[in-house]
């Protein structure tokens, strides 16, 4: 409103034309003269009389300002700013409870940044409540986050109000997600080449049974099928397993998918029956020992005597001990770690001998057509834990490994 207002009242005191002559720089320019009278001597209080104003008074009260320095005027000008500035933002936290810490500095810098600084009292409660939800979601699942919205509160308040909550979301749903957002294929084009000179190692395709669990779309499972093995599949997401099972129709191969989580006994394996039992990339989304404990002892129970178990999991490098951060980041990051020694006692009073230890990405490398390599753009940098860690590969403290087991025979 008011800024409408000025043009018309400017109008009303504009100049005119002819009055500009009047008021001429040069008319209200002082004259060279004139200085001699406004001399600073004049105006400056004289010592001889006590009743004026002592001129160590007035003094201060002129030349403070200058006296400041800028950086405190500019501090100044800032602590001024919230009553214009309004701010706010959402953010999605990675559910990793031991990153807490690192969380509460980044919202602290922010609040500063606003003029709205959070007291020690008000951020050690921030942080209390932030770390039982960050703890919250990852017990729930390693894909939730923490939903935190935070906004400033109207001038004159200075302050900022912020709410917190889980957003919640299961590895199917992550993997719904891709089917609906991301362009087939999603795991690659080709087999492993592990997995298929494993099978082919074991006999004629036509006599070696192989349980692809985890299968995904079958990038493993499809491959086997055409080769002649009996390959059947267990497969947790729906979508996935319906892409699988209409792969699979339209191929006249017959598979049996099986639609569920691999530890659910209520899925219907034939059991004693499989020579080859895979898990690829399915490990590095488990969670804690006893999933580790439980691919044994249901290996155990599909294999045939004889029988190999293959998976691939990220494990430390040699001298790496990880700590409670890593192993929580692992999971969020899709690159559940397990130690060499959890590995072991998982294994532990069942009929197992190692067969096979080996890298993941110089096997495959290695082993694959180089017009068949990388399998994917984010295969490289996964595989070889940099999606936890963020360094050059030969400094990378994980990394995805072959491992085969052998049921021993009876
Ligand atoms: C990274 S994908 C790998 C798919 C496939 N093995 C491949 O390598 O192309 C992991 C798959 O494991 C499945 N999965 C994870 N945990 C599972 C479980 N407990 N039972 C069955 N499938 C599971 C997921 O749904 C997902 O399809």
């Amino acid at each position: 409103m008011r800024s409408k207002a000025k043009p018309t009242a400017a109008k009303r005191i504009s100049p005119k034309k002819n009055s500009s002559r009047k008021i001429t720089p040069k008319k209200i320019t002082p004259k060279k003269n004139s200085s001699r009278k406004i001399t600073p001597k004049k105006i400056t209080p004289e010592k001889t009389n006590p009743k004026q104003v002592a001129p160590e008074k007035i003094i201060p009260k002129k030349t403070s300002p200058k006296k400041t320095p800028r950086k405190t005027m500019q501090q100044a000008m800032i602590r001024c700013l919230p009553l214009r500035l309004k701010g706010k933002a959402e953010l999605f936290l990675p559910a990793v409870p031991g990153l807490v810490d690192h969380y509460v500095e980044g919202f602290s810098e922010g609040w500063r940044a606003l003029g709205r600084p959070f007291s020690p009292k008000d951020t050690d409660y921030f942080r209390h409540v932030l770390s039982q939800t960050l703890r919250q979601a990852f017990e729930e699942s390693p894909y939730s986050s923490v939903h935190v919205i935070y906004e400033t509160d109207e001038p004159a308040k200075a302050t900022i109000s912020w709410k917190m909550g889980i957003r919640h979301s299961s590895l199917a749903d992550e993997y719904a997600m891709w089917v609906a957002e991301r362009p087939p294929p999603l795991f690659g084009h080709h087999p492993d080449a592990k997995v298929m000179n494993l099978a082919r190692s074991l006999g004629p395709p036509g006599e070696i049974a192989v349980l692809d669990v985890g299968a995904g779309t079958g990038r493993n499972t499809i491959p086997l099928a055409k080769e002649g093995f009996q390959a059947d599949a267990v497969e947790l997401t729906a979508p996935l397993a319906n892409i699988l099972r209409q792969a699979a129709e339209t191929q006249h191969l017959s598979i049996q998918v099986y639609e569920g989580d691999v530890f659910d006994p209520s899925i219907s394996v034939a059991q004693n029956h499989y020579h080859l039992v895979l898990l690829v990339e399915v490990v590095s989304h488990f969670r804690n020992n006893r999933q580790l404990r439980a691919v044994f002892e249901t290996a155990n129970r599909l294999l045939v005597p004889g029988g190999l178990l293959l998976f691939s999991t990220f494990l430390p490098t040699p001298g790496y001990d990880p700590d409670e951060v890593a192993r929580e980041m692992s999971q969020v990051m899709w690159s559940s770690l397990f130690t060499r020694r959890e590995l072991h006692d998982a294994a532990v009073g069942l009929p197992f001998d190692t067969v096979s230890d080996e890298c993941v990405l110089d096997y495959e490398r290695s082993h694959l057509p180089t017009e068949q390599w990388p399998p994917t753009g984010w295969f490289e940098g996964w595989a070889a834990g940099q999606d936890v860690f963020d360094l050059p590969r030969d400094e990378c403290p994980i990394e995805l490994r072959w491992l085969t087991f052998r049921k021993r025979p009876t």
